[in-house]
């Protein structure tokens, strides 16, 4: 089996309440455990950010219905190459809010949020996002 891993950011339709996005990570858990899935979403000020991880074709179709999801938009690829290893193998779709002090941790990454909100932010340097993910690959909420 050849392991790829996309990763997306979105910003939601509306601001999530905690029982949308747990509504949102039962669905993707029920469907990613089986499906071989495995990844991390990320959430702050209606910002999201998504790795998923398995077989190509599978995290292909999977991406593609997740963008076809009304409560977000403005959905954007910045990264997806094939894996040898799985980063988030213990998560069938971890979640956590992105704290303040990880938001001072990427540099400008405070200023996409409260101003410019332009995804060329991270779809230039893809780097900021894995890092921003990788951060809380030990760490979930729920
Ligand atoms: C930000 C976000 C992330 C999502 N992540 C996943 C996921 O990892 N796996 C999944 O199956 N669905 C996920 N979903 C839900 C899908 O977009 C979609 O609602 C679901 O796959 C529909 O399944 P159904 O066609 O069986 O009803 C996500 C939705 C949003 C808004």
């Amino acid at each position: 089996m050849s392991l790829f891993s996309l990763v997306y950011v979105s910003f939601s339709a509306h601001t999530m309440t905690e029982d949308e996005l747990r509504a949102i990570l039962t669905k993707a858990r029920t469907f990613n455990q089986p499906h071989g899935i495995t990844g991390m979403l990320l959430y702050r000020d209606d910002f999201f950010i998504q790795a998923l991880e398995g077989e190509q074709e599978t995290v292909m179709a999977l991406y593609e219905k997740i963008a076809q999801d009304p409560r977000h938009h403005h959905i954007l690829i910045i990264h997806q190459e094939p894996i040898q290893n799985r980063c988030f193998s213990q998560w069938s779709m971890g979640f956590n809010h992105i704290s303040d002090a990880h938001v001072e941790e990427v540099e400008g990454f405070s200023t996409f949020l409260e101003d410019t909100r332009d995804m060329r932010f991270f779809s230039t340097q893809p780097s900021r996002a894995t890092q921003l993910l990788e951060s809380f690959k030990d760490h979930v909420y729920f």
